[in-house]
């Protein structure tokens, strides 16, 4: 089912995320310079971050660095946490009206009430996502982005699904006919995951947390996406013999023999555990579903390089649009 030869991974069974990010990375790279030297504006994203959470600055910083990498203007536009709707909204209309940015991201969480001045109300991030023009709307989070995904219609699709895609579709792995199942229904994972696959033409299932004998629909998946955010949550029971598995999954370990018991002697894992204190983790059990399927995402190394590529795809798009072009 994956060809060998065009994996980078000396297990041909690992979908190896950071290869095909690096292969899309290139080719907007050089799409970038190409409009650049037919005097066109390169493409702009501005990332907006309120407060200081260190993981938003991280995944923030990840996403302006590989822009500017690729030839693109990024700017990060930093706020502060106690800022009020009002403000936020005014400096989103702003970056609407400003012709050097063609995408707009808002990293989310946003503050929540411990992180803001007592007294001060609640950011509203639903109201925040809608007032960025669809147009601009590189994380696909606007209603009229979710509605033109799930009428089938071109737009700008959230980074990890759109990414897991893309991973299936350069690593030969076709969504039609076959039986996907997606656990979990965020607005960022799930659901458009699930309206993907469905425009790709699988069968799809939606699971979550009250989903009944979760591990009996899993195990009728030829694909399982796990987008639930719980280490190692899916194992060997969830998973049919010759699955392929996409592992969206993000967790943070810091507890060494957990890490142990998941990865046994994995020394690669342990060094960069004493490094940093804590490991990243998916939300499949790696090491015990590995030979039961025909394809697999590690973490790190699997989705997540994707998303990056893809908020770069999502950026060079709008700046094409703009200019008319499809
Ligand atoms: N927080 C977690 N994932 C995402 C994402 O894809 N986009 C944004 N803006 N915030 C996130």
């Amino acid at each position: 089912m994956v060809s060998s030869s065009s994996s980078h991974s000396p297990d041909p069974k690992i979908l190896d995320g950071k290869a095909v990010a690096a292969e899309i990375r290139a080719e907007i790279a050089q799409e970038v310079d190409d409009r650049t030297r037919r005097g066109l504006r390169p493409p702009g994203l501005a990332a907006v971050l309120v407060g200081d959470d260190p993981a938003s600055r991280v995944y923030v910083g990840s996403k302006t660095r590989a822009c500017a990498k690729a030839g693109m203007v990024s700017r990060t536009v930093s706020l502060p946490a106690a800022i009020l709707q009002e403000e936020l909204e005014a400096k989103l209309a702003e970056l609407n009206a400003d012709p050097e940015i063609h995408g707009i991201l808002v990293q989310l969480p946003l503050p929540g009430a411990e992180d803001r001045p007592a007294g001060a109300p609640l950011l509203d991030p639903a109201r925040a996502l809608q007032q960025v023009d669809p147009e601009k709307d590189v994380d696909g989070f606007h209603a009229v982005n979710v509605g033109r995904l799930w009428r089938g219609e071109d737009g700008f699709v959230p980074a990890t699904p759109a990414g897991s895609l893309e991973l299936l579709r350069r690593r030969d792995i076709p969504g039609t006919g076959q039986r996907a199942v997606v656990v979990g229904r965020s607005l960022i994972v799930g659901k458009p995951m699930a309206g993907l696959l469905l425009n790709q033409s699988a069968t799809v299932t939606v699971c979550h947390s009250r989903t009944r004998d979760l591990a009996a629909v899993c195990r009728q998946a030829d694909i399982l996406i796990a987008a639930v955010g719980r280490t190692a949550m899916l194992g060997p029971d969830h998973i049919a013999e010759g699955a392929v598995v996409i592992d969206v999954g993000m967790n943070r370990i810091t507890d060494e023999d957990e890490l142990e018991r998941l990865f046994p002697g994995d020394e690669g894992r342990r060094k960069t555990f004493a490094k940093r204190g804590s490991a990243l983790t998916g939300d499949v059990d790696f090491t015990a579903v590995r030979e039961k399927v025909s394809a697999i995402t590690p973490v790190p190394g699997g989705v997540g390089p994707l998303t990056v590529a893809m908020v770069l795809s999502n950026t060079l798009k709008a700046a094409r649009r703009r200019d008319g072009a499809p």
